[in-house]
C-alpha cells in the first residue's frame, strides 16, 4: 500500500547502467548519485508546505516553504552514496549517520556506529540505502530512529527484494517505501536477483 516503485524513464535507464557488471566504481557512484536525486524528487512529492510572503523586485506575492525539519539517515556504508543527490534537493537537511553491516553468515545486521544525539533534532527522517534485501538493516535502523523519537519516516532504496519489502512493511507499516525497482527474489546467500551485486563494494571498489 505504501510502496512506491518508480516508473520514470530516466530512473529505469540509469538503473540498467548501474546493474551492468562492466560499470566501474566511478560511474557506479555517479549513477547512485543521479538515481538518488531522481528518486528523492519523487519521494518528496507529498512534503507539507507552509505559506509565506515573498518580496520580489516588483512587489509582494504568496510563496511556500517546506514545513518539516528533515533528517537524512544514510545506512553506512553503501547509503553514503545517496547523500549528495538528496542534499542537492534539500540542502538544509541534517545528515545523521548510522553504521550497520550485515553478517554474511546469519544475514543479521550488526551495528557499529551511531551519530544520533540524545534528543531528536528533526521531525521527519529519510533513511537511505541502495539495497533492501532481507530488510534486516532497514528494520534495525528504523527501530533506532523511532526509539530516538522520530515517527515520520520514509525509506528510500534503489533496488528492493519482495522479501525485504514484506519484512519492512510487517515491522514498520507506517513507513513509506520508495524504490527505483522491485526485483525478483533473494538468492540462497541473501543477495538480490538480478540486483547489482554488493552495492558497497561496487561504489568503493572493494570487490574481491
Ligand atoms: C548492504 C546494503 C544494506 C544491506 C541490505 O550493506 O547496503 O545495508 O546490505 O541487506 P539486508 O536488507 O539483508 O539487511 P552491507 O551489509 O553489505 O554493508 P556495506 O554497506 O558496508 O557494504
Ligand atoms: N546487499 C547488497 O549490497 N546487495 C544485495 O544484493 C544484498 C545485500
Amino acid at each position: 500500500m505504501n510502496v512506491y516503485e518508480s516508473k520514470h524513464p530516466l530512473i529505469l535507464h540509469k538503473l540498467a547502467l548501474l546493474r551492468d557488471s562492466n560499470t566501474k566504481p566511478k560511474q557506479f557512484r555517479e549513477l547512485v548519485n543521479e538515481l538518488s536525486l531522481l528518486l528523492g524528487y519523487e519521494a518528496t512529492a507529498d512534503l507539507d508546505l507552509t505559506s509565506t510572503q515573498v518580496e520580489t523586485p516588483m512587489g509582494t506575492t504568496d510563496g511556500h516553504q517546506i514545513t518539516p525539519t528533515i533528517g537524512l539517515v544514510p545506512i553506512l556504508r553503501a547509503g553514503l552514496g545517496m547523500v549528495d543527490g538528496l542534499l542537492q534537493l534539500i540542502p538544509a537537511m541534517q545528515v545523521w549517520h548510522l553504521g550497520l553491516y550485515r553478517n554474511e553468515e546469519t544475514l543479521q545486521p550488526v551495528s557499529y556506529y551511531n551519530k544520533l544525539p540524545a534528543q531528536p533534532t528533526v521531525d521527519t527522517c529519510f533513511v537511505v540505502d541502495p539495497m533492501l534485501a532481507t530488510g534486516g538493516s532497514a528494520i534495525a535502523t528504523i527501530d533506532v530512529i523511532k526509539a530516538w523519537g522520530v515517527t515520520h519516516i520514509k525509506f528510500l532504496a534503489l533496488i528492493a527484494a519482495p522479501e525485504g519489502i514484506a519484512a519492512l512493511q510487517q515491522k514498520h507499516p507506517d513507513v513509506s517505501i520508495h524504490v527505483a525497482t522491485v526485483d525478483a527474489h533473494l538468492n540462497e546467500i541473501g543477495y538480490i536477483v538480478p540486483g547489482l551485486g554488493d552495492a558497497g563494494d561496487r561504489q568503493f571498489g572493494t570487490s574481491d
